[in-house]
């Protein structure tokens, strides 16, 4: 996505950044990147990451549907955050998402994908379920599907790329 040039902009927001490998990549690509995690441990590991890594981030801590996170930004990328919180509190997540872009901004969504619910997998999605929940807000540009890389060779959840603009 980045080596096509299919997220254009200057700053990015990743929410729910873990232990920061992604915003770690968009800040060496030359991104001004915020990421945000509930997981104090694990942003504790991201600035340690970042550090290491010789790239300014501004991390955050705390629940993204709850903060004030700035912005509108160029960019927003999720990994493994949508496909679990819309069950439990999608409109909070689609009100912080209003708030953190602007009409263009662009949003790449990793997530589940239903076609392969796996017992020990990610949370899942369906097509049908992402369009009707993310289209009021936001246009698709591009949907692939492709298998998230985990540590184990044998555990490769299928996964959804969804690629959006924000209406
Ligand atoms: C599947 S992990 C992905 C981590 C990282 N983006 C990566 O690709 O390695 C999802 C992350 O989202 C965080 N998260 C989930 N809900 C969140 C919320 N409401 N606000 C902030 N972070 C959240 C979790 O703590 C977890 O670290």
């Amino acid at each position: 996505m980045l080596d096509a040039g299919l997220l254009p902009g200057k700053t990015v927001l990743e929410i729910g950044s873990g232990t920061g490998t992604n915003a770690i990549e968009f800040a060496r690509r030359g991104y001004r990147v915020t990421a945000v995690d509930l997981v104090d441990l694990a942003v504790q590991r991201a600035r340690e990451k970042a550090r290491r890594a010789g790239v300014e981030i501004d991390f955050r801590i705390g629940d993204a549907t709850r903060m004030r996170l700035g912005g509108p930004y160029d960019v927003v990328f999720d990994r493994g955050v949508y496909h679990g919180i819309r069950g439990r509190n999608l409109p909070a997540f689609l009100r912080m998402l209003e708030r953190v872009t602007r009409r263009g901004t662009r949003w790449l969504c990793l997530a589940g994908n239903a076609k392969e619910p796996m017992e020990d997998g990610p949370p899942v999605v369906s097509e049908e379920e992402f369009r009707a929940e993310l289209g009021p807000l936001f246009k698709f540009i591009e949907v692939r599907e492709f298998r998230f890389t985990l540590d184990r060779d044998d555990f490769r959840p299928l996964a959804w790329s969804i690629l959006m603009e924000r209406r």
